[in-house]
């Protein structure tokens, strides 16, 4: 029960990687804030876990609702955020409107989030941000996606000496089978791209959000690890 006396609130609790981290931090004695967007895919991760719990609907990439999300819910041990917002496609072609959707949920949230948690947070706290392995392993079309996930690996290294002893860090996932991700390519696109990575990465098989919440929990318990990157991705990006 590494987390037993601690309260971790998780947005993007309602889907993916973000109900697993839920699941495995209540799992582990904590008890845990729910928040996104959706009130009803939270209720549905709420009704995982058997531990004490709330939900808190939030949109993360507004500043005024951050605000008053952090004012209501007390103090706190951990932040975890998986917000994300998909834009890909050539540049040449890329919309405004998109570009905006991806800095909102990958760049303000995180920054609206820290700006309005630090003075709550526990000292001995931490916050974990989800990027992505398009940071350091761009293709075409993923313009947009390298740039908010390395934007936000450098937001985080900076906030781990601007808030230190706080500890802030993000974890970069390979291509994880999470559900929602993945749905906008339909399935056949979808599980052609599974197997090429599983063919590709040296861990022969794509992630399962259980991975990444195992990864979650050792950022927020590891009281030496702070202002890095932990690549959660089965090595794929390396081939
Ligand atoms: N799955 C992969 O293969 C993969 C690969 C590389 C990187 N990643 C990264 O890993 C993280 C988790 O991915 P996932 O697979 O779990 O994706 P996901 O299921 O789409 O999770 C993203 C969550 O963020 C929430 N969210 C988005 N914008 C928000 C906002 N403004 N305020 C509050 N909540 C917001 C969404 O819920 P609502 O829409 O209900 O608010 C959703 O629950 C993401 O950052 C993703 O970019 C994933």
């Amino acid at each position: 029960m590494q987390l037993e006396g601690k309260r971790v609130i998780v947005i993007g609790a309602g889907s993916g990687i973000g109900r697993c981290v839920a699941v495995a931090a209540s799992e582990a004695g904590a008890s845990v804030v729910l928040a996104g967007r959706k009130q009803e895919s939270l209720e549905a991760t709420a009704a995982l876990l058997k531990g004490p719990r709330e939900v808190r609907v939030l949109d993360a990439s507004v500043e005024a609702q951050v605000a008053a999300f952090f004012e209501s819910v007390g103090p706190f041990d951990h932040l975890v955020s998986t917000t994300s917002q998909g834009a890909s496609g050539p540049i040449t072609e890329m919309g405004a409107a998109s570009v905006e959707r991806a800095f909102a949920a990958k760049l303000w949230a995180p920054i609206f989030l820290v700006k309005h948690a630090a003075a709550r947070i526990a000292p001995e706290g931490s916050f974990t941000f989800f990027s992505g392995f398009r940071a350091w392993k761009p293709a075409p079309g993923t313009s947009i996606t390298s740039l908010v996930n390395g934007g936000l690996e450098a937001f985080t290294k900076a906030m781990a000496v601007e808030l230190a002893p706080v500890r802030l860090n993000a974890i970069s996932p390979g291509v994880v089978d999470s559900g929602a991700f993945w749905e906008r390519l339909g399935a056949d696109a979808r599980e052609r791209l599974f197997a090429d990575y599983a063919r590709r990465a040296p861990a022969r098989r794509v992630g399962r959000p259980e991975d990444l919440a195992s990864a979650t929990l050792f950022a927020m318990t590891n009281p030496f690890l702070t202002g890095t990157v932990l690549a959660v991705d089965g090595g794929g990006p390396l081939m």
